[in-house]
């Protein structure tokens, strides 16, 4: 009878650490606690069939798994949502520095899985955090997370900005889709090939939804609002120039390798 090890072995086109990943997933246990030497009951090698052959397809292991870690906790997903990237939890870490305190009204744009309207709910509990998105399919997985996280928060549909109120919002927080069409062909194939199309890309050159937030922004922010953006890092002179036109103030952050990824604005004049 094969051990873990034997069947390891026998997908050398999976690389050996997915593998790893998915059984201390599916057994629960630490990734230095994997038991590579016993050998699997017949529904573990029939589960362990199954995961191998979607990942020697090149699916990621997150969906494979049907979670991934972010923040302080883990999210559910599925191929219907981005799988949450650690540079997000400084967007997280960002907002609640210069933007998220108590009492504010804060809206998620874009928020996909919910991974950062819920770190954002379970860092400032006193904050009234919601979170839209264009897809159903997205928002059911973000509600099943609020729900399994027991956290409040509301996941409504919109396009953009146009399900929300006039001056209704204090502070609006967004990882959008910023890649451009053009650069679809150089996508490692993980991505381009199982995360959705309509969480990735944004016109020609990925700056489109991104232009668009800043100009409809204007009208749902109360007058101190500010935004706090997660976007591509060559993407800046685009935004430089779209926040003069609709009257933002924009300051820049860098992400831990020092690119120019995440912005801060607000109203150049109140
Ligand atoms: C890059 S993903 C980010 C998901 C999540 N916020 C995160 O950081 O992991 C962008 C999300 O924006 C959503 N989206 C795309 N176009 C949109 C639009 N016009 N209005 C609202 N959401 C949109 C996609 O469905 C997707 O869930």
């Amino acid at each position: 009878m094969p051990t873990w090890k034997t069947l390891f072995d026998q997908h050398p086109e999976v690389p050996a650490e997915k593998l790893r990943w998915w059984l201390s997933d599916y057994l629960g246990v630490s990734l230095t606690m994997l038991p590579l030497h016993s050998v699997p009951s017949p529904v573990e090698l029939a589960a362990f069939e199954a995961a191998a052959a979607r990942l020697k397809l090149g699916e990621p292991v997150q969906y494979v798994c049907g979670k991934a870690p972010f923040w302080d906790f883990e999210v559910y997903v599925t191929p219907e949502v981005l799988i949450p990237r650690p540079e997000t939890e400084q967007l997280v870490q960002l907002a609640l520095e210069v933007a998220v305190s108590a009492g504010k009204k804060v809206l998620d744009v874009g928020t996909g899985s919910g991974c950062i309207a819920i770190a954002l709910k379970r860092a400032c509990p006193k904050c009234v955090v919601s979170g839209v998105d264009v897809s159903e399919a997205a928002l059911a997985v973000a509600r099943e997370n609020a729900l399994r996280l027991g956290v409040e928060v509301g996941f409504h549909s919109g396009d953009l900005l146009d399900a929300e109120a006039d001056r209704s919002l204090d502070v609006l927080v967004a990882n959008l889709p910023y890649i451009g069409e053009s650069e679809r062909e150089d996508l490692h194939r993980e991505v381009r090939d199982f995360e959705p199309a309509l969480a990735l890309f944004s016109g020609t050159d990925g700056t489109d939804l991104v232009v668009r937030l800043l100009d409809e922004a204007r009208r749902v922010l109360k007058n101190q609002g500010k935004i706090v953006l997660e976007t591509g890092e060559s993407q800046g002179h685009v935004y430089a120039s779209a926040a003069e036109r609709f009257g933002w103030r924009l300051e820049n952050r860098s992400d831990l390798a020092g690119r120019p990824r995440f912005w801060i604005l607000e109203r150049a004049h109140v």
